[in-house]
């Protein structure tokens, strides 16, 4: 069977440590995923670096972390209890479930040829009970989006921050959807993260703000060292948009199994503080001290998903090579994302001078830069090895440097390898990984 490009990277996450089947030993619970060593640390530095571009280096942006579970009036005025659903059906033979967007002009069942049922609403919502008692009264959501939190706190947030306008609310963490068909490894879960902005501005400037976001949010991925003819943006036709949306533009990633969405950039207007003022009877409203006007913002929205935009990363990192030895296979990730900056490698592990040094020096460069220590395996399994996870860098400690002082560092994109006094090599490093 040929091995897809698809086969070979979830094979490599599970291999190294990125990516493991959730509840695996009990054969799986299906669609679900768990990070290992090398996945969380690539994930965090993904997570550090949105962070970092759009709330710690920006005035007027503020960072929030909010509840999962939040008030049910909360997606009765949001629109999620009434519009938040996908159509589905039923096969009456295998009483298999799909998505009927996904059917098309298909009236039999794809798996059995068995008959189907009429499509149906399915709301995509996970409900949950709150306290000891399972009745209708006590049932809650988990969120199906992190942007409800932003919006419910848009008082909170005036009264104690005062920012003025246009400003923005950043939030990272999970989301949870029942979706009738995840799949695509991580690209669709019903348990996932995101990272979204809402970036709340004057109703005339609405526009022009959303133009902006699409190409800074494009241009971001651009930074991350994602291949441009990989990505595109692509504008929703009026009948895509979200019951909430006026305007909608998609990043879109080519993946291995078509071009998807990574993110989407939507200007929902004044839908949601209008849709909680009336909800909650308190007023989300802002006032313009200048003009003395009273008036709801429009709120341009920035929404990316997090197990999205790490698969996308894996995918465009993916790279083979032929070398003397066979197939070389590297993940050419940027450094700001690799998971391992550097990692020290014995050349011998049976000489316990060289292990030792060694070992001395991965923990002198851990204060200062992420590194990993690896006397596992000969060296030509070891650089391999590093080479899978993106390691960017590779010290050896040979015999020679018992006598010169010197290690030799390998370049993972280039193989080049340098001597370099031990005394530099922290210098040395930390000006690359600048
Ligand atoms: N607040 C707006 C919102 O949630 P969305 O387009 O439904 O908009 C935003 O979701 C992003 O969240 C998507 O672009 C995608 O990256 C991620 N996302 C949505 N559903 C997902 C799922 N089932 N699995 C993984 N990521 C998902």
């Amino acid at each position: 069977m040929v091995e897809t490009l698809m086969d070979k990277i979830v094979s490599l996450c599970k291999r190294r440590g990125f990516i493991f089947q959730g509840s695996e030993i009990y054969g799986g619970l299906a669609n679900t995923w768990d990070y290992g060593p090398y996945g969380v640390e690539l994930k965090n530095n993904l997570k550090r670096a949105w962070w970092k571009a759009n709330v710690q280096e920006r005035d007027d942006i503020l960072g929030m972390d909010c509840a999962i579970l939040m008030h049910p009036g909360v997606w009765e005025a949001s629109g999620h209890a009434h519009n938040f659903f996908d159509l589905k059906s039923d096969c009456r033979n295998c009483k298999k479930r799909f998505k009927s967007a996904n059917l098309k002009d298909i009236t039999k069942c794809p798996e059995c040829a068995g008959s189907l049922t009429e499509a149906r609403p399915f709301n995509l919502m996970f409900k949950t009970y709150q306290g000891p008692v399972e009745e209708a009264g006590n049932q809650i959501y988990l969120r199906p989006e992190t942007a409800q939190g932003m919006f419910v706190n848009f008082l909170n947030i005036l009264d104690s921050r005062h920012p003025k306008l246009p400003f923005g609310l950043a939030q990272i963490g999970k989301s949870f959807r029942n979706e009738i068909t995840p799949g695509n490894f991580t690209f669709r879960t019903r348990e996932f993260e995101q990272m979204e902005i809402e970036y709340f501005c004057r109703p005339e400037d609405a526009d022009r703000i959303y133009e902006e976001w699409v190409g800074e949010r494009f241009n971001w991925y651009l930074n991350l060292g994602v291949k441009k003819e990989n990505l595109r943006k692509r504008e929703h036709a009026k009948d895509e948009l979200a019951h909430y949306a006026k305007g909608c533009t998609d990043i879109e990633y080519n993946f291995p199994f078509g071009w998807n969405e990574l993110e989407g950039i939507a200007n929902r207007a004044d839908f949601d503080l209008r849709q909680h003022s009336k909800s909650s009877g308190k007023e989300l409203v802002y006032f313009d001290d200048q003009k003395k006007e009273r008036f709801f913002p429009y709120i341009i929205e920035p929404s990316g998903g997090v197990d999205r935009s790490v698969l996308a990363i894996l995918v465009d990192a993916y790279h083979e090579e032929k070398v003397k030895e066979g197939t070389r296979v590297v993940l050419k990730l940027n450094k700001e994302l690799s998971p391992i900056k550097v990692a020290v490698l014995p050349l011998l592990r049976n000489r316990p001078e060289i292990v030792e040094l060694a070992k001395k020096i991965s923990s002198g460069l851990k204060k200062s830069i992420v590194t990993v220590y690896d006397d596992t395996g000969s060296i030509g399994k070891l650089y391999r090895r590093q080479d899978e996870v993106g390691t960017l860098y590779c010290v050896t400690v040979d015999v020679q440097t018992l006598e010169d002082k010197q290690v030799t560092v390998r370049d993972r994109d280039t193989m080049l390898q340098e001597r370099i006094n031990i005394e530099r090599l922290k210098d040395y490093l930390g000006e690359k990984l600048t």
